[in-house]
This record gives C-alpha cells, sequence and structure tokens, in this order.
C-alpha cells in the first residue's frame, strides 16, 4: 500500500507539472469549454474569453507507445503506426456531396482554401490499410445498429461514418433529441450554448435496416454537466452511477464506439460513493487537484464493464485520445496554420496525448481479457498517433464561414480576431481514416 501511495505522490506531480503547463494553456478553458460544448451550428459567437493565458508550455516529454496489435485474415495488422503517404485519390465525398457535415467542421464549404490535406492516406508500417468501402460497411450492420457514444469527438467521427456511407446509400435522419429516447422530454441539462437537440440523433439506411446512432455522453458514465460551484463552472462526475442516457439503449446495439477524453482537462469534480475522489482545477473547494488520469481511467472501466453486462453480443471499440493541435493564440489566425502532415520522426507525443491513449489501450486489454470468450468483443481503435500527425486537419478559422472576409469573424480590434477550433477534423479529413480502421476492426473474426 505505501509503495502504491508513493508512486501515486510522484506520479501527482508529475501531473501537476504537466497539467500546469501543458498544451491546453495556450487556449483559455472558457474557449476550451465552448469547443466541446458547442453541438450547434455554431449560430451564437462562443464566449470571449477573458483573456488570462497561463504561462507558455515547455515541450513535454514524449511517451513509449504500447503497440495494439489486430488480426485480419490471419495476419496481423497494426494500424496504429504508421505514416501518412501522399494519395491523388482525394477523399470519396466532398463539403456538398454530404449533407450531414456539421456547419463547423464544413471547411470546404466555409471557404478552406488549400485542399492539399485531403490527399493524405494511412499507411501503417507492416500492412495496407484499405481503402474505405461503404458496401462492405453496410453490408455488415445489416440489420444491426452502430452507436457511437461520447462527446464531440464522438460525434465528429460518427459523422465522418455517415458521410463515407452516404456514397452508397442515403441515410434518414429517424430521430433527433436532447435525449436519448422520444418518449422523456429531455432532462433539462440546457447548456445554453448548444444545440442540445442534436445530442441524440438515429440514421437509418433503409435499404440495409441499418442504424447509427449518437448518445451524448462527455464522460460514459453520469455527469452534470458545466455546475456552478463557488463561482467556477465545473462538471460534476459520478464514477459509480451509469449513464442511462446510452447504458439503456446497449440491448439495442451490436456495434459500439466509444469516444471521450478532452471533457476530462475541464474543471471537474469526480465522486464516487459519496466521496470526493477526483478534483481537477478546483482549488477553491480546498481539495487537492488529482489530475485527471485516474478518473478518466475509472470511467472508461467503469463504462467497458457495463457493455459486457448487457449480455448482447456485440463489437465494442474504443478510440483513443486524438490530440488538439492550437500552436498560436486561439483567437488569431494561424493557432493551427500547418498545411501538412508531420513527418515521420518531425513530432513527438506528447505526454499528455500518450497517457490519455494508454490508458485506453490498457482498460481495453482488461476488458478483453475479462471477457474471454463471451459474447463482447473488445477493441482499442488507436488513433492517437495518426490523428497527432495531422496538424492540417483542423478547421482552424474555418469553422466560421468566410472567417477572413470583410474584418473577419469576430470582433474589432486593430488586430483581426478570429475563433479557431484545432480541435475537431473538418470533413472530408482526417477523422475518415479513423472510420476506415473501425471497418477493419469490425471484419475481424468474421
Ligand atoms: C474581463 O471580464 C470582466 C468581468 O466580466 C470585465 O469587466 C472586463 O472588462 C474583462 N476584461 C477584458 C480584457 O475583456
Ligand atoms: C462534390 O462531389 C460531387 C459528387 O461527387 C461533385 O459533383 C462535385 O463536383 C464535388 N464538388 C467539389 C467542390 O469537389
Ligand atoms: C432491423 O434492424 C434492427 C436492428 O437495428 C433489428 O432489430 C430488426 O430485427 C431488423 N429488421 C429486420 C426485418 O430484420
Ligand atoms: C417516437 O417513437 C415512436 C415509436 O418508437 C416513433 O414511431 C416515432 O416516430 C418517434 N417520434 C420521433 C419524433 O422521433
Ligand atoms: C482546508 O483544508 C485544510 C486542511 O485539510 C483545513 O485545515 C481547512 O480548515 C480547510 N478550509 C476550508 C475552508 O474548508
Amino acid at each position: 500500500m505505501g509503495t502504491t501511495i508513493q508512486h501515486h505522490r510522484h506520479h501527482f506531480l508529475n501531473i501537476k507539472r504537466i497539467v500546469t503547463y501543458f498544451l491546453y494553456a495556450l487556449i483559455p478553458l472558457a474557449l476550451l469549454h465552448y469547443f466541446l460544448f458547442s453541438l450547434s451550428t455554431c449560430h451564437s459567437p462562443p464566449p470571449h474569453p477573458n483573456n488570462t493565458v497561463p504561462p507558455s508550455p515547455p515541450s513535454s516529454q514524449a511517451g513509449g507507445g504500447r503497440v495494439v496489435v489486430v488480426e485480419h485474415g490471419g495476419q496481423r495488422c497494426d494500424y496504429s503506426d504508421g505514416r501518412w503517404v501522399f494519395e491523388p485519390r482525394g477523399p470519396l465525398y466532398n463539403g456538398t456531396s454530404c449533407s450531414t457535415i456539421k456547419d463547423g467542421q464544413n471547411c470546404m464549404a466555409h471557404g478552406r482554401p488549400d485542399t492539399g490535406y485531403l490527399r493524405w492516406r494511412w499507411q501503417p508500417a507492416q500492412c495496407d490499410l484499405p481503402a474505405f468501402d461503404p458496401s462492405s460497411f453496410l453490408r455488415l450492420i445489416r440489420n444491426k445498429h452502430v452507436a457511437f457514444v461520447g462527446d464531440s469527438m464522438a460525434r465528429n467521427q460518427a459523422e465522418s461514418l455517415l458521410c463515407l456511407l452516404a456514397t452508397s446509400e442515403p441515410p434518414d435522419l429517424v430521430y433527433r433529441g436532447s435525449s436519448s429516447s422520444n418518449s422523456s422530454d429531455g432532462d433539462g441539462e440546457g447548456d445554453g450554448d448548444g444545440d442540445s437537440s442534436s445530442k441524440f440523433r438515429r440514421w437509418v439506411f433503409p435499404a440495409h435496416n441499418a442504424t447509427v446512432s449518437i448518445f451524448w455522453s462527455p464522460f460514459l458514465v453520469k455527469a452534470m454537466e458545466k455546475q456552478e460551484a463557488r463561482g467556477v463552472r465545473h462538471n460534476r462526475v459520478f464514477l459509480d452511477a451509469f449513464d442511462e442516457r446510452w447504458t439503456s439503449s446497449l440491448g439495442r446495439t451490436d456495434a459500439v464506439v466509444l469516444s471521450v477524453g478532452h471533457w476530462f482537462l475541464l474543471p471537474g469534480i469526480y465522486r464516487e460513493n459519496d466521496e470526493i475522489v477526483g478534483c481537477h482545477y478546483c482549488p477553491e473547494l480546498n481539495h487537492t487537484d488529482t489530475g485527471f488520469f485516474d478518473v478518466f481511467r475509472k470511467a472508461i472501466r467503469r463504462a467497458l464493464r457495463e457493455v459486457v453486462d448487457a449480455e448482447k453480443e456485440k463489437v465494442v471499440a474504443a478510440t483513443t485520445f486524438s490530440p488538439a493541435h492550437f500552436e498560436g493564440e486561439w483567437d488569431k489566425a494561424g493557432a493551427c496554420p500547418k498545411k501538412d502532415p508531420y513527418r515521420e520522426g518531425e513530432k513527438v507525443m506528447q505526454y499528455m496525448d500518450n497517457e490519455m491513449r494508454r490508458i485506453v489501450l490498457e482498460e481495453v486489454a482488461a476488458a478483453a481479457a475479462a471477457a474471454g470468450d463471451g459474447g463482447v468483443r473488445f477493441e482499442a481503435l488507436d488513433v492517437t498517433k495518426l490523428a497527432m500527425m495531422r496538424p492540417d486537419g483542423h478547421p482552424g478559422p474555418y469553422m466560421y464561414a468566410n472567417p477572413f472576409a470583410g474584418g473577419g469573424g469576430g470582433g474589432e480590434g486593430e488586430e483581426m480576431r478570429v475563433q479557431n477550433d484545432c480541435v475537431h477534423w473538418c470533413l472530408p479529413g482526417p477523422v475518415d481514416t479513423f472510420n476506415e480502421i473501425l471497418l477493419q476492426l469490425m471484419m475481424r473474426g468474421r
């Protein structure tokens, strides 16, 4: 026990140092809130955070990567490690051909002038990743239901999948609401700056009777988002309570893609058995900052345990952390200015990104070992490296239409201010690759 505590204390010191200075130091938290909470088509501008930019971050340590191996057709292929190679063919869809692209990620329609970011293909180190085949995917999910559960990154991936599949068969939106069923009236979690009616959506591909749905659950467990506590808006998370908005639908799903992470970086209070077991950015509560790695692990573990208990055969894939790429000031042109992927070795993975990734890999491996040959198959959709290498794939200022036309997207001042999204991905964009890998994971074992 003593050694564990020692170990933890050491761990916390590390976390504290990194958390204090880490890469989000450049983004005021209020803005991060905005990106993560905003679900709507961004009609209202984000709150202009009152700029208290913390000290600039030191470059973080690299982390060693654990390799996740995926079997496919008798071969073992590690899709997590590789490089981006130029691919003249370009994406399957574009900003006008796909009608379900969220406004904030429709970089093409918003006037992003460069198109080079569309022409890259992920080349795993030791094998090939087949291009996405919409009809294969649709055949695979005939009479089935694929649910994406998580935060706005889960939604980003789901919307990519919808666009990819729509090139084969257009989907019908059959449900849209602020709760997971249309029997209840939502649950009063108005977050003010989002369109809560897109938190839970469901589409059907009629010719295949295939369903794709999105469930909003940024912590996977029960949480009250952005609750005010002594002047600071914290998320309140209950690590021992399931989020029934998605778990109650588990019995009707055949594949579940879990994707969370970024919300754990926000101020949060974590409870378990009526005790505060974690607290991040909460000095006013007189509680030690525990960082977020341990509570993130607990939430993932709890969610993975719950999908096993649901006793229906299914594939459960957990998408690993997808790093943000803020380089400059969040509200100036050039916040994430790169136009090309990083080349191999050009960029080391940040400590925090790698820890978040490692936690998911470890918990998925543990869940798979515990499940044995039961009905649930666990997979890690390990995208952290391929995502990390795509600083060029974010909307940046093109989260809004024509940000540089007529004085820009936000405010006055000597210098033009524009908001930048360097967290989510343009559609089409690198997130399409997540679904190329998802297809391979789902085909595994068939
Ligand atoms: C910061 O916020 C306070 C209170 O909301 C306001 O009075 C002040 O003018 C703001 N400062 C700047 C630089 O925006
Ligand atoms: C988008 O795709 C559609 C259908 O494939 C095509 O007709 C159109 O020209 C494309 N638009 C652009 C801007 O590439
Ligand atoms: C249609 O798909 C659902 C799963 O989403 C399944 O429960 C149902 O049985 C399917 N219908 C038919 C006719 O196969
Ligand atoms: C509500 O649910 C019922 C039964 O499942 C369905 O027939 C109806 O279309 C749904 N309404 C909406 C608005 O989704
Ligand atoms: C904060 O914690 C310290 C040490 O546990 C305690 O002595 C102090 O009374 C607490 N202050 C408040 C305001 O709770």
